[in-house]
Parts: structure tokens; sequence; C-alpha cells
């Protein structure tokens, strides 16, 4: 075959190849073999010296013609490809990292919860345990195991929200309190008891800015051997400054429960004056803060179980949940607590 004919036989296919290329990988490979050392162009250009003078204009020509041809092609083929290349990267880089992302918001816990948390942590540190109890409850655990008579005023329906009313033997009622889980923690476990229990409680109550007609307690029981007044009020001391600050001094008032004797309510010093200054905002210049009532677990409650009396013995105590988180917080108003405004529940 003389040059030209294998110059024109590589053209013929040439097109074909070019627009074959998929990627520009494949197109510079295409271009090597068409326009290379190796390729019919190269082969047709080296042969250029040694043809006859008079043909070399001829085939000079054509050879220019296929070169700069093969060229145009390559060089649109490459734009394309690029374009394809380009369109094939956006889709698959789809995801705008510069979009805002969709934000959960996490919220927090209640601030009742927080405090329940941090209370029962107090005392789970001195070898406590946590444990709960069912919020509609008999009669017979919410007052009579208690040592409360049935004449007992809050046993009344103007202070008790009852579910079922009139047979003194199966009331069914909405606990007003968290002690009746003292009777059924006793009832189903061997002393010692160490336990605190968080909970709800209902009480026929009108709302104001100090009540709500559902609240929240714990409740603390401890029996032992040997267990005296003094280790009332060392732990409730060490529980006092845990919560309050290192600085808070406790004094004890007498009072009375119908599950404790004696019974005493807790008070702590003002951590915001430090005991006394007029017009405090925490204390209002007492100096002191009613914080929780407590006692000594009365035998009648002990032989309620089964307990040997005799042998044993135990302090209480039942805090207000919402009143320890107003006092430590200074908030002024036990319906923020329940009103689910944001703006109050996120300074929390
Ligand atoms: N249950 C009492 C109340 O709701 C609070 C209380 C007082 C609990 C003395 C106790 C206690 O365990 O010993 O007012």
């Amino acid at each position: 075959m003389d040059v030209i004919a294998e110059l024109e036989d590589a053209v013929s296919g040439a097109a074909a190849r070019i627009d074959g290329a998929g990627t520009i990988e494949e197109l510079d490979k295409v271009e090597s073999a068409l326009l290379g050392k190796s390729s019919a162009v190269g082969a047709a250009r080296r042969a250029m010296g040694g043809l006859d003078p008079s043909e070399r204009p001829g085939v000079g020509a054509r050879l220019n013609e296929v070169t700069s041809a093969i060229e145009t092609r390559i060089a649109q083929r490459r734009v394309t490809l690029a374009q394809l290349e380009e369109r094939h990267r956006l889709t698959a880089d789809r995801i705008d990292v510069t979009l805002e992302a969709v934000s959960f918001p996490h919220g927090s816990l209640h601030l009742i919860q927080q405090t329940i948390d941090e209370v029962v942590d107090i005392f789970v540190g001195l070898g406590y345990q946590m444990a709960s109890g069912p919020e509609a409850e008999l009669g017979w655990y919410n007052f009579d195991a208690l040592n409360t008579p049935p004449t007992h005023p809050s046993r009344l329906e103007s202070d008790t929200m009852y579910l079922d009313y009139g047979d003194p033997d199966d009331e069914l009622l909405l606990r007003t309190q968290t002690s009746p889980v003292q009777v059924r923690w006793m009832e189903q476990h061997q002393p010692p008891v160490y336990v605190v229990v968080p909970g709800k409680v209902y009480r026929q109550e009108t709302t104001d800015a100090t009540h709500l007609p559902v609240f929240h307690q714990i409740e603390g029981l401890t029996v032992d051997e040997a267990i005296r007044f003094s280790d009332l009020k060392g732990t409730l001391a060490h529980f006092s400054r845990a919560f309050f600050g290192p600085r808070t001094e406790v004094r004890l008032r007498p009072h009375f429960f119908p599950f404790t004797e004696p019974s005493a309510e807790l008070d702590v010093s003002c951590f915001s004056c430090d005991g006394g200054v007029a017009g405090c905002r925490v204390c209002g210049g007492a100096g002191w803060l009613e914080m929780l009532g407590c006692g000594m677990v009365d035998p009648n409650v002990l032989a309620a179980v089964g307990y040997d009396p005799e042998t044993l013995s135990g302090f209480a105590f039942g805090m207000g949940v919402e009143r320890m988180a107003m006092v430590r917080h200074g908030i002024n108003d036990i319906r923020h607590l329940v009103d689910n405004d944001l703006r109050f529940l996120r300074q929390f």
C-alpha cells in the first residue's frame, strides 16, 4: 500500500474512534494512536522525505488536511467529554454542604426531674436505694398503716382525691404523700432499710403561687438497729449542705406527723443572706427556710409491717420537690413549673 492509501485507510475510521472515546483518558489514547509516531499519520510524515519531488506537494497537502481534521475532531470531543464529566461529578456530588442542616433541637430534663435526680444522687452517695410505689393507693397504705386514725381531717374528701370512697376496707385514692411507699417497701424487704422514694402526689388543693393539686415529693426511710435522732439530724444536715452549699446550718423544730414520734420540721439557714438580712428576697429576713418534715419512725408503723420495734428503730423524712427547686432557684410562683413556657424552662 502506498503512503496515501494507508493514510486514507486510517482516516476513514478516525471519526468513529474519536467519538467512541468515553473518557478523556480514552481520548488521549485514541489521539496518540491516530497522530503519534507509530500512527499512519506519523508514518506518512516520515515517508515524505523519500517521495518523488513531484508527489510531495499533493501528499503533503493531504497529510496536513487529515491531521488538522483529526485534531479538530479530537478537540471537539474533548470539550464534550469535559462537559459530560462535570455533569457526572455534579450529580454525584449533589449534597450541598453549604445548605443549613435540618436541626433537631434536643430537649433537656425538666427542672423537677433535675431536682429529683440531684436529691436522689446525694442519698445514693450515702448508700440509699431508690424505690417507687403506685399513685393510685389503698387507704390502708396511705393512712392506716401510717398510724393515721380514720378521723384524721386529711382523710376527708375535701382534702384527698378518692377513686373509691365509703367503705373503709377498700378505699382507693390518689396518694397524698409518698409515705405509703415506706410501708410497701418494709412489707417486701427485711431490714436494714435505706431507701428514697421520689414520686407524684395529689391533693384537693386550689392552685395558687405556692400550691398545685399535683406535685412531687421525695420520701426517705432508714430502719436499722440502734438508729437514733442524731442519725436523722446528721443525715439531713449532710443532705442540706450537699444541696444548698457547705455553709448551710440546719435546725429542727418540733412538729407533728402521725407516723413519726418525735416529729420535726427541718429548716436550713438562708443560703442567700446567710441568716437574717432584713428583706432578703429568699427568706424574707427570717434567716431560715422551711425544708421538710421528718421524725423517728413511730413504733406502730414498724409493728404494722411486722418489724420488731424493740430491736429496730428508724427515721423518715419527706420533702416537696417543687419547693426545693423554688427555694434553690428563687422561683416565686410554683405555676411556672407546669406552664410549659420554654422561656422559663430553658433557664435550667
Ligand atoms: N408525708 C408528709 C407530708 O406529706 C411529709 C413527711 C413528714 C414525710 C415526716 C415523712 C416524715 O416521712 O417522717 O406532709
